[in-house]
């Protein structure tokens, strides 16, 4: 007697603690995530993406415009900083270097020359609330920056910094996607 109606009331407290609650939580849990958090869920590195757009205050509540801004000014500031170190070594070597090096930043300058243009456009963009060809530019900035590293044929001497640039391409390449199909 005692048995028989302890064990359909277990079940129901089962049913009740176990399976009612978990639907709640887990839309809860969904909501939190942070879409900067799902934007670097699909980029190439996520401890390096997430570090790169943490770095920035607004990113816990940052929308896709918020989240666009901080990462196309992060690559901005990244490959211009490059840029100008490619030209004072330019400058620095001078006619005295390995020629292939040399030539090979001379072209680098060219390639960061682009993917900055490309950037600044998008920055551009974003100020005017015109939404268009993020993915394209980003694709554009980070090809020249890919181009840069392999025009030294495996003696690139700035490779820390063309991976990290690069990183920083991918990272906007994946937000620009937030911005395809609804404008
Ligand atoms: C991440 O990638 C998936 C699969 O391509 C896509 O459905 C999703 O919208 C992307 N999310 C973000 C925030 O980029
Ligand atoms: C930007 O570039 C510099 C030089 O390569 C690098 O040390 C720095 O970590 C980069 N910044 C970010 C945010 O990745």
């Amino acid at each position: 007697m005692a048995v028989s109606s302890t064990v359909p009331l277990l079940l129901t407290l089962t049913v009740l603690c176990c399976l009612l609650p978990t639907p709640l939580f887990l839309s809860a849990a969904a909501e939190k995530t942070q879409l900067a958090i799902e934007v670097c869920k699909n980029t190439t590195d996520f401890n390096f993406c997430r570090q790169s757009i943490y770095s920035d205050p607004r990113a816990p509540t940052a929308d896709r415009v918020v989240l666009a801004s901080i990462t196309f000014t992060n690559a901005y500031f990244n490959a211009t900083d490059t840029r100008d170190y490619i030209a004072s070594q330019i400058k620095l070597i001078g006619g005295g270097g390995n020629p292939d090096i040399i030539k090979g930043l001379k072209s680098c300058l060219g390639n960061y020359n682009e993917a900055v243009r490309a950037i600044n456009e998008v920055l551009g963009d974003l100020n005017d609330e015109s939404y268009y060809d993020f993915d394209k530019l980003s694709l554009d900035a980070e090809k020249n920056l890919r181009a840069c590293e392999n025009g030294f044929h495996g003696r690139s001497p700035i490779t820390q910094r063309n991976v990290v640039a690069i990183k920083l391409a991918n990272i906007c390449y994946v937000v620009s996607k937030l911005f395809q199909y609804n404008d």
